[in-house]
């Protein structure tokens, strides 16, 4: 409908970004140093009903062109335009695009020349004053993101703000934007705040099982060429007593082969909807022959991208509290603080990392090699693997070259998990496209610590211990402390 765009507007640029007169988080003091969390059923609602304003309606366009001087990457061949028509760089919607994978992927996609929109319910900025956590870097608002991106290169990146489970929005959005690559960050991304009661448990299927179902609909609807690039997790194998392939199978039984999706163990109800998401992802492409390429990313860590650090005003969110911090983020804050590493039971658990760098470098390479019509292409996007224990050691001697004294406890786990168990999984694809991944110990003390130092007087180390339990979850509102 198109009411839905009708308070667009062109968006003003200033000559230049202002610094930071005060810390982003002044205010957050009003906030409770002890709390109850609510029971909402729609997180959002509940915003919208303390008397601000809902978000979706709000989409800001900027009109003029790039000036990036390098040949802007150009459709596949098989997506929306013919050949007589004058080539037009790729246009990439990247839903998410306000939250940390999503801002840095979008900021170098604009600067590769892409043509990009951000579509973002900024829900993640919620979920901050809900449960009163903020993150460790100052980070601006997505307008005065953009605004200062725009003055810093020239090139604009489109905003529609608004929540892609209103499936009407989110039509008005492929129609006005025409999008021929999605990228798909957008959704509830932490499994701590899936379990800590019934209703975050529902909301965070909700939001990113009927968000992605939503965008499925829309390809096939307004953009049936467009390419699905969807973020995943490896969090969705689980930690199986073989080697983990990427994403598919052979499997020779009872005498017959056969090439399987990769059997699923997901661990918490968030990683439960990443399955269920790749489940409807891999069927769509079957029956409706939508192209799609599904990255089961690592754990990502690290500020810095080329785009990122081109300004303060442009700086990506990190997070380290026990709802939405991983273990490496939270150990570097303890580091830099002087607090114990906090290592959860035994510290056997392995998984894989990769730098933010090697986010937006992967992202990149899938769009630039699309899935074909009915083609769902899968990818483990990570490239190191690190148990918990190996993580607390290489920040212990990273820390220590900084003059730190870094010291290291064990904490009851949490979570439901094999604390001591084998883990390899194939991560060869992304690399055979290209990637040249960063290495832990090389980003370490630039990306991490010196952060962590940097922003130290913003760490509120109540936030640090970890307050959701697996095992106690249940449907009462006052399921964690801080
Ligand atoms: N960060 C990691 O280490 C990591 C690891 C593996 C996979 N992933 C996946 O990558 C994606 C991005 O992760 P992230 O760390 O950037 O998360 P994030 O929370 O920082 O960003 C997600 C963004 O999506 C937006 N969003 C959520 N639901 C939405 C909706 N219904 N409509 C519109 N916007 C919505 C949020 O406001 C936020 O800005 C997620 O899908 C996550 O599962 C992340």
């Amino acid at each position: 409908m198109a009411h839905l765009l009708s308070t667009s507007c062109s968006i003003k640029f200033s000559s230049g970004c202002k610094r930071y007169s005060k810390p982003l988080n002044q205010g957050l003091e009003a906030f409770p140093t002890s709390f109850t969390l609510q029971a909402f059923k729609y997180p959002l609602r509940s915003l919208v009903s303390q008397g601000q304003k809902p978000l979706r309606n709000y989409t800001v366009r900027a009109t003029t062109l790039p000036i990036s001087k390098e040949a802007p990457p150009q459709p596949s061949s098989d997506t929306h335009q013919t050949s007589n028509e004058p080539s037009k760089p790729q246009r990439v919607m990247v839903i998410g695009g306000d939250g940390y994978c999503g801002w840095a992927t979008a900021l170098h996609l604009s600067n590769r020349g892409y043509e990009v929109a951000i579509v973002d319910s900024l829900i993640r900025r919620y979920f901050d004053h809900q449960l009163g956590t903020d993150s460790l870097t100052p980070i601006s608002s997505i307008q005065n993101r953009l605004r200062c991106w725009k003055s810093l290169t020239g090139k604009s990146i489109e905003l529609y703000v608004g929540d892609i489970c209103d499936f009407e929005f989110l039509s008005e959005t492929f129609q006005s934007f025409e999008p021929d690559a999605v990228v798909h960050f957008g959704e509830q991304r932490s499994a701590p705040y899936s379990m800590i009661d019934r209703s975050r448990a529902v909301f965070t299927q909700n939001n990113n099982v009927i968000g992605t179902l939503n965008v499925l609909f829309a390809i096939k609807e307004f953009r049936e060429q467009c390419h699905l690039v969807k973020l995943g997790t490896m969090g969705e194998y689980g930690t199986p007593n073989i080697d983990i392939e990427e994403g598919y199978i052979t499997i020779t039984h009872n005498g017959r082969t056969d090439t399987l999706p990769y059997p699923k163990q997901a661990s918490s109800f968030y990683h439960l909807s990443k399955v269920h998401d790749s489940n409807n992802i891999a069927f769509t492409c079957k029956a409706w022959g939508i192209r799609a390429t599904d990255l089961n990313q690592g754990v990502v860590y690290g500020v810095r991208t080329d785009e990122t650090e081109m300004h303060e005003e442009l700086c990506n969110r990190f997070d380290y509290d026990g709802v939405f911090g991983t273990a490496l983020n939270r150990f570097c804050v303890q580091a830099a603080v002087g607090h114990p590493l906090t290592v959860y039971g035994k510290g056997g658990q392995t998984r894989g990392y990769l730098d933010i760098r090697d986010t937006v470098q992967c992202v990149e390479l899938a769009i630039a090699n699309p899935a074909q019509p009915g083609e769902f292409l899968v990818y483990n996007q990570f490239t190191e693997q690190f148990s918990v224990n190996e993580l607390a050691t290489l920040v212990t001697k990273a820390g220590e070259k900084l003059g730190l004294n870094v010291q290291t406890i064990t904490v009851p786990n949490p979570r439901v998990e094999e604390e001591e168990h084998y883990y390899n999984a194939k991560h060869t694809k992304l690399v055979e496209l290209g990637l040249e991944p960063h290495l832990l110990s090389d980003s370490l003390q630039d990306s991490l610590l010196n952060f962590t130092i940097k922003y130290k007087d913003r760490v509120d180390t109540k936030q640090i211990m970890p307050s959701v339990s697996w095992r106690k979850i249940g449907v009462k509102p006052k399921t964690i402390t801080a």
